[in-house]
């Protein structure tokens, strides 16, 4: 895990290499927020139930009242969608698994009328 310089990125950019998995980087993230930060999360690594749990757990509490965490990439787990055999599976159920115990977030439905992330769009009561 490491926040190292920002690669040809503008100044108020921080650029962070971490492993999504590693219980420390939620901490270390809300570490760098500037205090008056409302965060938009959006969870983009591997498309696993592994991943998407761990972003969950890990950055909902980010999320101010009426923000948004959005899950990318749930077409994964839709078999008439996966255009290859080598796309992971497991967003769908981490979502559908991790929702009933954080009632603050409510499954809505996608803002463009073609996603990539069905069931993704997850808002936080206001
Ligand atoms: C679909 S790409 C997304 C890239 C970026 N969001 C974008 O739109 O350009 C997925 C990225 O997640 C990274 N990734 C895979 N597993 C990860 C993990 N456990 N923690 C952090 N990043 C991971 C991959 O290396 C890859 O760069």
């Amino acid at each position: 895990m490491d926040i190292g310089p920002n690669p040809d990125l503008p100044e108020d950019i921080r650029y962070i290499e971490a492993d999504v998995l590693d219980p420390q980087l939620p901490g270390l993230i809300e570490g760098v927020l500037p205090e008056d930060a409302r965060p938009f999360i959006v969870e983009d690594t591997a498309h696993t139930y592994e991943t998407t749990t761990a972003a969950l757990n890990g950055f909902h509490h980010l999320v101010p009242p009426g923000g948004y965490l959005v899950i990318e990439d749930g077409v994964v787990d839709i078999d008439e969608l996966r255009i290859n055999e080598d796309w992971p599976r497991g967003v769908q159920k981490a979502i559908a698994d991790w929702l009933p115990s954080h009632p603050r977030f409510t499954q809505t439905a996608s803002p463009y009328v073609v996603t990539c992330h069905p069931g993704g769009f997850l808002r936080a009561s206001a």
